[in-house]
């Protein structure tokens, strides 16, 4: 495993665990999935070194942060334990409510990363930061991070809060670029980081979808990348990866991920479907790409252009219903 080189209490390691799919209806993983497979994916990801575990209070309603609470154990002090607060009624004593409510379901003392999970469309983040000050004063949250914000909102979000706002955590992969325009400078430069969420394209990545095998589940029939066009166009980039996962004697999600994390400042929080997944996207982080290798994929990368926006929904629709 490898690590950050940021000033940060703990260590974070370079691929960390996501848990969206811990007891979340949506990615159709099932009972024994919540109840047995999360755990083990947890001891796991503690014994090959992965320190990063994300999760937030709106997964399964709770119950991703109670499942990684309960799965880490004694183990959650030493690692660096990050969650989320959805700003629906941000004022500093809700916020200090739902930190305090985090924790218990976490069964942690305190969070290290108390992230706004998205930026509020109506309310600016001095509200929110006034709680989120607050909590840090008395010791419940180590960092402040968010989520989903535009670098504009970021720097501000970091004015409001008088001090520095550690990370933002954004979809970024090799079909999700735009953080490359100014995120990722921005954080080199200051010394903060990027958590790349989805950096599989929930699962596009390993390659194992195409048309005639697409994923069944709520989140990725939502999702415009799976539409069977988009699944075509992707063939591509997916044997571009499969070249180079070869020569590495790798698989091609691993690679897509080594990809993400080639940047200093960038962190990915893959999910997993099973320990094996997990073990692998570890692994990942030991991978090192030539300078040749991760241009040719970066150039792979531009030339897919997937059907998406306004174009993407009626085709959405179709797949679904079968029309
Ligand atoms: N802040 C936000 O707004 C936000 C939004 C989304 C996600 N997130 C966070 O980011 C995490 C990851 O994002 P994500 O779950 O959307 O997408 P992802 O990590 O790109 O994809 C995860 C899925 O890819 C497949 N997979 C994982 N490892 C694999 C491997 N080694 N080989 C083959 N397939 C593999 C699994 O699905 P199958 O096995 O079923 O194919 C798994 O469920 C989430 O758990 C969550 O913590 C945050």
């Amino acid at each position: 495993m490898r690590y950050l080189s940021i000033g940060t209490a703990k260590e974070i390691s370079k691929i960390g665990l996501g848990t969206w799919q811990f007891g979340s209806r949506e990615w159709g993983y099932g009972d024994r999935y919540a109840d047995q497979v999360a755990r083990d994916i947890v001891r796991r990801a503690l014994e090959l070194g992965v320190t990063l575990f994300d999760t937030a209070e709106i997964y399964g309603f709770g119950r991703s942060e109670r499942i990684l609470g309960q799965a880490l154990g004694e183990d959650r002090e030493r690692v660096f334990l990050a969650t989320k607060i959805l700003p629906v009624l941000p004022v500093a004593p809700v916020v200090e409510q739902r930190a305090v409510a985090s924790a218990n379901r976490l069964g942690a003392r305190n969070l290290d990363l108390y992230q706004v999970h998205q930026p509020n469309p109506v309310i600016r983040d001095g509200t929110i930061m006034r709680g989120m000050r607050a909590l840090q004063r008395v010791g419940l949250v180590g960092e402040v991070g968010v989520s989903n914000y535009s670098l504009q909102r970021w720097r501000a979000a970091e004015d409001a809060l008088g001090s520095r706002v550690l990370s933002n955590q954004v979809p970024y992969s090799m079909v999700a670029r735009s953080p490359e325009r100014d995120l990722l400078p921005y954080a080199a430069e200051r010394g903060r980081i990027v958590l790349a969420y989805s950096p599989l394209a929930q699962g596009l990545l390993s390659g194992r979808y195409d048309q005639d095998n697409r994923p069944a589940n709520r989140v990725r029939a939502g999702n415009p990348l799976f539409l069977p066009d988009n699944l075509a166009r992707a063939a591509e980039l997916i044997a571009a990866l499969r070249e180079v996962a070869e020569a590495h004697s790798a698989t091609p999600a691993q690679i897509a991920l080594a990809w993400v994390i080639r940047h200093p400042a960038v962190a990915a929080i893959p999910g997993a479907s099973g320990v094996e997944q997990l073990e692998h996207n570890a692994a990942a982080a030991d991978i090192d790409l030539t300078d040749g290798e991760y241009q040719a994929l970066a150039d792979a990368a531009a030339r897919f252009q997937p059907i998406t926006g306004r174009a993407a929904i009626p085709r959405l629709a179709r797949a679904r219903f079968g029309r």
